[in-house]
């Protein structure tokens, strides 16, 4: 079976771990500083904070903006409904409320033009391309997004999920920025909302989001092969979109340039043949994917929050997730594409 997502486990994972696991603390080592110093530094802001998810990121980002008085409390967020539901229960879980903003053809939320909070997300591993018009304070959601985040932003927060490009091989998340009072707020809701340096003085009410010193120290040998993977995973798509152009049925979303990781590759076919496409892929032991099935409006939590957002309802009756990862071969993406071509009936390349 050729999967969607399959991890890269290596000897220096292993030695990584290990030497995590018998040489430092558990909370706070080594790993952990020099996972956030080389973040720091190879994602082009000044300060980071290593936690626990991705979901935290988000949910500790919004609520340091409240605490510094960048953002009101019980704010309005514009926001994509196409997304993981975290982008959207970060908002309601730090007591805010989502403002859900139709997407462009490519799954990009469609800016407000308002002055107002932001919480775009750098969907499938693209870039967010509307950040400028995104007036007031803005939030990214990156966690798709590993080296094609937007630096104009008040924050990027990151996931180092077990699927994600960067990943820590479990959970983790970070929040970069250049601000150094939302940073020691961060810092401190990250540590049970601890006064910095004093082990049982605390200034506001949080929780435990600490990374674990073992995930960080995988984190940094992901963080070695990240460019080297975000290359393969380029080509991969490039070979994708050369064998699927000609095909009038699919709709190529991606373009392979240097504003894409692509975490995942989607393309669009017709709503009607989605499912028999994605079932005889599977019957060619081809593992798919729909990112995402519903819009976060159409979960149950967020019911009373649907509206018409006809380009985003289109869009998840229409994408298909295709295999992308690093353990891939130049034939097994050129088997998935014929695959393709030949559903379609057109002879393979
Ligand atoms: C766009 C988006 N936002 C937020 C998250 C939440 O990250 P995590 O799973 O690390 O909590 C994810 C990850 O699944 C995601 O894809």
């Amino acid at each position: 079976m050729i999967r969607l997502f399959e991890p890269v486990i290596t000897k220096a994972h292993e030695e990584a771990a290990v030497h995590a696991l018998r040489s430092e603390k558990f909370i706070d080592g080594e790993s952990t500083y020099k996972f956030k110093t080389a973040l720091q530094m190879k994602f082009g802001r000044k300060y980071c904070s290593l936690c626990n998810s991705g979901t935290s990121a988000l949910s500790i980002a919004i609520r340091a903006a409240i605490i510094c008085h960048y953002i009101a409390s019980k704010s309005k967020i514009f926001t994509t409904p196409l997304s993981f539901i975290s982008t959207a229960t970060a908002i309601t879980m730090s007591g805010c409320t989502p403002v859900f903003r139709d997407v462009d053809e490519y799954g990009m939320m469609t800016p407000s033009y308002k002055d107002g909070v932001h919480i775009p997300v750098a969907l499938y591993g693209k870039r967010y391309p509307y950040i400028d018009e995104c007036k007031g304070v803005v939030i990214e959601d990156d966690a798709q997004a590993h080296g094609t985040h937007n630096l104009n932003t008040l924050a990027n927060c990151f996931s180092f999920y077990t699927t994600k490009n960067l990943t820590v091989c479990g959970n983790g998340g970070a929040i970069l920025t250049d601000d150094e009072k939302f940073h020691k707020v961060i810092e401190s809701l990250i540590n049970n909302g601890r006064v910095p340096g004093k082990n049982y003085e605390h200034q506001y009410v949080s929780s435990s989001y600490r990374i674990n010193n073992i995930n960080a120290a995988l984190g940094m040998v992901n963080l070695k092969l990240l460019h080297d993977q975000i290359t393969q995973r380029r080509f991969f798509a490039a070979t994708y979109n050369s064998t699927l152009m000609d095909l009038p049925q699919v709709q190529i979303i991606s373009e392979p340039v240097h504003d894409h990781t692509f975490h995942l590759y989607v393309i669009k076919v017709h709503k009607k043949l989605r499912d028999d496409l994605r079932n005889y892929l599977y019957q060619h032991k081809i593992e798919t994917g729909v990112h995402y099935p519903y819009l976060i409006y159409q979960q149950q939590p967020y019911l009373s929050f649907a509206k018409k957002l006809p380009k985003a309802e289109k869009m998840v009756k229409e994408i298909i997730s295709l295999p992308m990862h690093n353990k891939l071969t130049f034939d097994d993406v050129m088997y998935v594409a014929n695959t393709i071509r030949s559903f379609f009936g057109y002879e393979k390349i």
